[in-house]
């Protein structure tokens, strides 16, 4: 019985690690209040922000193919889901990033109707 209890529980949280690029976007939809974008979340993606660096800078030019790391020169793997599986699987990550590179192109976090609004386009891009 207690095993088995254990064996359920560990299950459980596991799963609660994994996500869909689908439900992270419901997510950040649901903290941001409003509808997401995918428009508006592709002009965000290409557009400079004041700062050295733009999303593109790192990610190329296209969600499709991936880009280099403007300043180590390594390869990333697509963004967008349709051309990455990997993509959007794991909020942990996700988040970490979006935090990482936010700060490097915004000088500030993301809110969650940004992350929403680039998650949107990203998604939707085939
Ligand atoms: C300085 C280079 C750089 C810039 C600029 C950059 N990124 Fe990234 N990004 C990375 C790296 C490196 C990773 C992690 C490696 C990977 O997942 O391929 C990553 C991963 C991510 C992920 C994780 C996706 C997943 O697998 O869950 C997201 C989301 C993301 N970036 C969004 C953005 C957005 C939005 C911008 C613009 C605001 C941006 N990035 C700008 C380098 C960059």
């Amino acid at each position: 019985m207690l095993p088995k209890f254990f064996a359920l529980l560990l299950f459980v949280s596991l799963n609660a690690l994994a996500a869909s690029p689908a439900e992270l976007l419901a997510g950040y939809t649901a903290q941001s209040g409003q509808p997401a974008n995918a428009a508006k979340g592709e002009t965000f993606f290409k557009a400079s922000h004041g700062q050295e660096w733009q999303c593109t800078s790192c990610h190329g030019k296209s969600p499709m193919t991936g880009g280099r790391h403007a300043s180590t020169d390594k390869a990333i793997e697509p963004l967008a889901p349709a051309a990455n599986a990997k993509r959007f699987t794991d909020s942990a990550k996700a988040e970490k990033w979006f935090r990482r590179n936010c700060k490097d192109v915004l000088a500030r976090e993301c809110t969650a109707a940004e992350k929403a609004d680039v998650l949107a386009w990203l998604i939707s891009v085939r």
